[in-house]
């Protein structure tokens, strides 16, 4: 059966402390230590990640709630209206890069052990679900971090729908930024991060992150559009078009050589490549590959 933990969320500006959850005010119960994550899988037993409360964390990367100084106040109304339109506007787009994103995803999955921890960065609806599902090991730890609050329950469905329960694996969204991961140092076995660099504030302190929570030999898997390289008008016209695009879908920069910042990150490898996606205008050209560290 599939967990789907409690929801981290740490509204933006407020403390970590002001976590919200069913424990606070009583002191906690005696945390039990002869369960594991398997039988709590199996059993379908909830998951607190303010206190830590069930024993399935044992198994489970520990998350840390971080407010950071990047995160901009969010607007609920346009997130919810936003992770709509993610979750039902995307398909073609998703058809298009299925290819690739099967080919990254099974070479990535074919190296992690079960009960490996996965980092879905900007997790958004969880388009990636899929890709869980249709190989690697059983028993995931994967954790959605991600700032906009309605994303989450649609990133639940498509779990629950992809079939990633019967393969064992669990699901937390944590509200939280890449600039400011809620994991510690040396935790995740890999970072998947699909359309989320156009978007986050500061890239370069994102892929630091990233490097940071991520174990020695672990994995950061990415798709990205990109800025032009080879066609100057395009690149024009995207330049053009970003404050306007920036201000449309949720701070998405069409304008950015985001494969320069990936290999200028501690990555120790990067193996990548630039392919041009037909039919999706300014959301091409298209970064993809697995950096490790
Ligand atoms: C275009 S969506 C991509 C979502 C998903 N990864 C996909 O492939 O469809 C970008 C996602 O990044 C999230 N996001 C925005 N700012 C972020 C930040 N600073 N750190 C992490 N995620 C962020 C958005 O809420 C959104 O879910």
């Amino acid at each position: 059966m599939l967990l789907v933990a409690a929801s981290l969320a740490l509204p933006h500006g407020l403390p970590p402390q002001s976590l919200q959850c069913g424990r606070v005010g009583g002191p906690p119960p005696p945390r039990p230590r002869d369960l594991d994550r398997r039988a709590v899988l199996a059993g379908g037993l909830g998951f607190c990640g303010c206190c830590g409360i069930a024993s399935p964390a044992d198994a489970l990367a520990t998350l840390t709630p971080r407010a950071s100084d990047l995160e901009a106040p969010r607007n609920p109304v346009f997130d919810r209206g936003f992770a709509r339109g993610m979750n039902g506007g995307m398909a073609d787009y998703e058809a298009a890069v299925a290819p690739k994103k099967k080919a990254l995803f099974a070479k990535m999955l074919g190296s992690l052990k079960e009960e490996s921890t996965v980092v879905e960065l900007g997790m958004g609806t969880f388009p990636n679900a899929g890709f869980y599902a249709a190989s690697g090991p059983r028993g995931l730890d994967i954790v959605g971090v991600d700032p906009n609050d309605s994303m989450g329950r649609y990133a639940e469905v498509n779990a629950a729908q992809a079939g990633l329960g019967e393969r064992g694996h669990s699901i937390r969204v944590a509200h939280g930024v890449g600039e400011a991961l809620p994991l510690a140092d040396r935790s995740a076995d890999a970072v998947v991060c699909t359309l989320t660099l156009c978007t986050v504030v500061d890239m370069d302190r994102t892929l630091a992150e990233c490097v940071r929570v991520l174990k020695p030999g672990g994995q950061f898997l990415f798709l990205e559009h990109v800025l032009s390289e080879t066609d100057k008008g395009l690149a024009e016209a995207q330049i053009k078009f970003t404050p306007f695009q920036v201000q449309a879908a949720d701070g998405c920069h069409l304008d950015r050589r985001t494969l320069q910042n990936i290999k200028a990150a501690a990555f120790k490898s990067v193996d990548s490549e630039y392919f041009d996606l037909d039919g999706f205008l300014y959301l091409n050209p298209t970064i993809a590959g697995i950096a490790t560290v």
